[in-house]
């Protein structure tokens, strides 16, 4: 079903911002971060202004309220994500939820030579914690290559790859290139060799249904900020035969059961990794953001987004000087085009950009190893959402074209 954008903008109060030089503001960093509903908006600020207190701690009023808030959250999300509230542990986003299964899980069942195959598109997020465990634990960090003709995962590598390896960990869509991987064929492999399976939806939440029992997953990691929710939180989704065997991550108050001046014991489940005072607020504007998320088909918000991208694409192949890094056209891209101009550096271009009034990218997208592959320091990035209208890229291209015009 087409879905009512003019309906949709309207739950946004910033998309009708005018910038300091006077000019709309046309929102094209949603890859960075979405803008936010006013009911989501007001969902926090009701839990500051009526109900704000500490959760899972006192047994006042307004305390009940805030752990019955923080809870009703987990489940909502959960459902969303097609999985149990006791499968899914708060993190701060999808960074902190890789790192979880880094040193909550893989320190603790991993050992020196075993393998962890990642791929040369994923995010420093899905990297670093990788390259850390590695130097800890003598573990060997395998890459994956991209095919820079397709801007796709070489999949007889990948294969090549997977068969003496652990851990697999993906990422479902590049935050550069915009192109989802074949995430089902990637852990059907992925079981056949025995390996365990982390997904980096980061990029791939906003844009597709991420069901966690159906994919079968071990491990899922979201970021909330991506898809209209709050800062400061995500979640890891864990099965229940992986979390059983995790070990504690962060310690100290909220995830204990016993501390004496002898040693500590801990809680079990997610409670173990959910260490001090719980994001409460951003739980519950989270939670809300889903609700709002949950009116709309997935599959209209791709199919949307991808024909502004596709045509973005389109158009942009026409102004001469502009490469694109990517395949806006794949029926498989989710709305982010990666670009560069032959001539005028990425940070002129996006200043240039600036002007008009656009918010896109700029810089190596937390991707350098992806960058290197490219053979490029950076790119521009334009990435769109549920919000972005045909008019929108009509008059980014327009504005492009000029741009290019007077200063290549
Ligand atoms: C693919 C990918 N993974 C991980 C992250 C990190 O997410 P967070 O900001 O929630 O830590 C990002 C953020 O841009 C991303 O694009």
């Amino acid at each position: 079903m087409a879905l009512d954008i003019n309906s949709i903008r309207a739950d946004f109060p910033i998309l009708s911002r005018i910038l300091p030089n006077g000019k709309q503001l046309v929102y094209f960093d949603n890859a960075a971060t979405s803008q936010k509903p006013q009911c989501v908006i007001d969902e926090m600020t009701r839990y500051y202004e009526t109900y704000n207190s500490n959760a899972h701690r006192a047994n006042h009023t307004l305390a009940d309220e805030a752990t019955t808030a923080l809870e009703n959250a987990r489940k909502e999300i959960a459902q969303f994500f097609g999985t149990k509230p006791g499968n899914l542990v708060y993190t701060s986003g999808a960074t902190e939820a890789i790192n979880l299964v880094s040193y909550g899980w893989a320190k603790y069942n991993l050992k020196e030579g075993d393998v962890i195959v990642l791929t040369e598109m994923e995010h420093h997020a899905d990297i670093v914690p990788w390259q850390e465990l590695s130097k800890e634990k003598g573990i060997e960090v395998r890459y994956v290559p991209i095919n820079t003709e397709t801007y796709t995962l070489d999949m007889d590598a990948f294969e090549v790859a997977v068969k003496d390896a652990s851990l697999v960990c993906v990422t479902h869509t590049s935050n550069v290139l915009g192109i989802r991987n074949p995430i089902e064929q990637i852990i059907q492999i992925s079981k056949k060799y025995g390996a365990y399976i982390l997904l980096d939806c980061a990029q791939g939440a906003p844009h597709e249904k991420i069901d966690f029992s159906a994919l079968k997953a071990d491990f899922i990691a979201i970021s909330a900020h991506k898809m209209a929710g709050p800062t400061g939180i995500g979640c890891l989704l864990v099965s229940s035969e992986r979390l059983e065997e995790m070990g504690p991550f962060m310690t100290g108050g909220s995830m204990i059961r016993k501390v004496t001046t002898e040693g500590s014991t801990f809680q079990e489940g997610h409670a173990m990794f959910e260490t001090g005072t719980p994001r409460i607020a951003e739980a519950i504007g989270w939670g809300a953001a889903v609700k709002w998320l949950s009116q709309f088909e997935m599959k209209d918000i791709h199919d949307h987004v991808h024909e502004i991208a596709a045509w973005t694409g389109k158009e942009m192949n026409k102004i001469p000087g502009i490469k694109i890094y990517g395949d806006p056209s794949n029926k498989n891209s989710s709305g982010a085009v990666s670009f560069l101009h032959e001539t005028i550096q990425s940070q002129d271009l996006a200043f240039l950009l600036d002007e008009g009034g656009f918010a896109v990218r700029t810089g190596h997208h937390c991707a350098q190893p992806l960058m290197d592959a490219l053979g490029v320091p950076s790119t521009n990035r334009a990435s769109f959402w549920i919000y972005n209208t045909q008019e929108e890229a009509e008059s980014f291209i327009s504005h492009l074209r000029n741009v290019c015009e007077r200063f290549a």
